[in-house]
């Protein structure tokens, strides 16, 4: 098994460069699927989840192979129409397949999702929004069956602005003609970047990034290179984890506007943030201050996935501090494991009040999600002795070789191959 082995302490100081953006990837791959051809993924990052995408790919009998950092992927001939349960549980992003399997194929079979650990993460949205433009959904057995009846282009109101119901709907209302309106759909830079590929590739999908996206569907999409945007949420973590130790941290290929709302805490939690187009540079003047109080929504609201590194933040803020998390149900596996290094942390039904320490102190702890797997990584680069943190394939989900680009930061985390298996998660 292996863990990551920190010894706290050492401030940050240097440039880092932000990847291609998981929650961009994972969809505009799934999306491939609509497309009778080859598509490049420029600067496609070996995200675990990224690979876990490619093996349904290949299964449904696509072509994927890289060319340096570029992922190619050729959908010309598909050969079946499932995804099964063994690759369907790995990963949350297997059910993007479900819109562009069906629309390309006519019918689909697939698993349930898996994905973190951090609420019942229901696909009911996905569902009855299939349902509603006309195809027939049927569960049984745990396996969604689908298929095309009378599709239809039409209005849909999402009851919550749901990221990955919005990106299903959208692939799928690609092949029905006319206009397909999402009501209420979700607006993070992921569904306007999706939408961007959908209209490179030939499709006319408009609104993105607002409530309501309008996708005019019929036209067969066509091969096409591309290049997602850069994960707002890695160059959070970093953002955070400068915040914490101390030091200059230069984040490259950062989109500032991406991360308003985090900015705007990290300058109330007395760091120094400059922003020169791509680039965010962060110093931390002093102590570091409560930065009041933080909750979770929607985008633009204070994104979820930046939730548990605030946490870790704020338990060595000065003063009081109060995260409200309104996305996920039980986005808190981090909370025990912080109060193990010594974070006051009172937690009830998802609202976290922390008292900030002087200290955090190393323990041996454990990711019990990919978001709460990095809050654990800042802490331990900040606490008094060292840190082993267990179960780092959940880090590896969403952060590639975070310890090297730590490492090269100043910070001083290991990845080390140990024989103990309790515990491990991570098969
Ligand atoms: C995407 O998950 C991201 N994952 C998540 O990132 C992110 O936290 C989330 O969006 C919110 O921004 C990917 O893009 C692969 P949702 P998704 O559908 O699509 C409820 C990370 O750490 N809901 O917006 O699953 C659901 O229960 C991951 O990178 C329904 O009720 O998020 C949750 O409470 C974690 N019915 C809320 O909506 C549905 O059919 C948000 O879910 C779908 C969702």
């Amino acid at each position: 098994m292996e863990q990551f082995f920190i010894v706290g302490g050492n401030k940050l100081n240097g440039e880092v460069q932000i990847d291609s953006a998981k929650n961009s990837l994972l969809p505009i791959m799934a999306c491939s699927i609509l497309i009778e051809g080859q598509v490049r993924i420029e600067r496609v990052v070996g995200y675990s989840d990224v690979f876990a995408m490619i093996d349904i790919l290949e299964n449904l009998g696509s072509k994927v192979y890289w060319e340096k950092d570029d992922l190619i992927i050729d959908n010309s001939s598909l050969s079946s129409n499932e995804v099964p349960n063994e690759l369907a549980s790995p990963l949350r992003s297997s059910i993007f397949c479900l819109g562009p399997i069906l629309a390309r194929l006519g019918s689909v079979k697939i698993a349930y999702p898996g994905g973190c650990d951090i609420g019942l993460r229901p696909i009911d949205l996905h569902l009855s929004g299939a349902r509603n433009l006309g195809a027939k959904v049927v569960e049984k057995n745990g396996y969604i069956y689908a298929r095309k009846e009378k599709m239809q282009a039409k209005d849909i109101a999402l009851s919550f602005a749901s990221v990955g119901a919005t990106e299903n709907l959208m692939m799928l209302a690609t092949c029905i003609e006319g206009e397909t309106r999402i009501i209420n759909c979700a607006k993070e830079p992921e569904i306007v970047d999706l939408a961007n590929f959908i209209n490179k590739a030939g499709g006319r999908v408009c609104g993105a990034g607002t409530d309501v996206v309008s996708i005019q569907g019929g036209k067969k999409l066509h091969s096409l290179s591309f290049r997602p945007i850069t994960d707002r949420i890695e160059a959070g973590t970093f953002l955070i984890a400068g915040a914490m130790t101390g030091g200059e941290i230069v984040v490259k290929g950062a989109n500032p506007q991406q991360n308003q709302e985090l900015l705007s805490k990290l300058i109330k939690s007395a760091c120094k943030i400059k922003c020169e187009n791509d680039t965010i540079i962060l110093t931390r003047n002093g102590k570091l201050k409560s930065f009041g109080e933080i909750e979770t929504g929607v985008y633009p609201a204070f994104p979820t996935d930046l939730q548990s590194q605030m946490t870790a933040l704020s338990s060595i803020s000065d003063g009081y501090s109060l995260i409200i998390e309104n996305i996920f149900e039980s986005r808190n596996k981090h909370i025990g494991q912080l109060k193990k290094m010594g974070a006051d942390l009172i937690s009830r039904n998802g609202i976290v009040i922390a008292k900030g320490q002087k200290h955090l102190f190393g323990a041996d702890v454990s990711a019990g999600d990919l978001r709460g797997g990095a809050s654990l990584v800042l802490a331990g680069l900040v606490a008094q002795g060292y840190t082993t943190i267990d179960n780092i394939c959940y880090i590896d989900r969403g952060y590639k070789n975070i310890e090297e680009k730590f490492t090269a930061l100043g910070g001083d985390i290991k990845r080390v191959k140990v024989e103990k298996e309790i515990n491990n998660q991570c098969m």
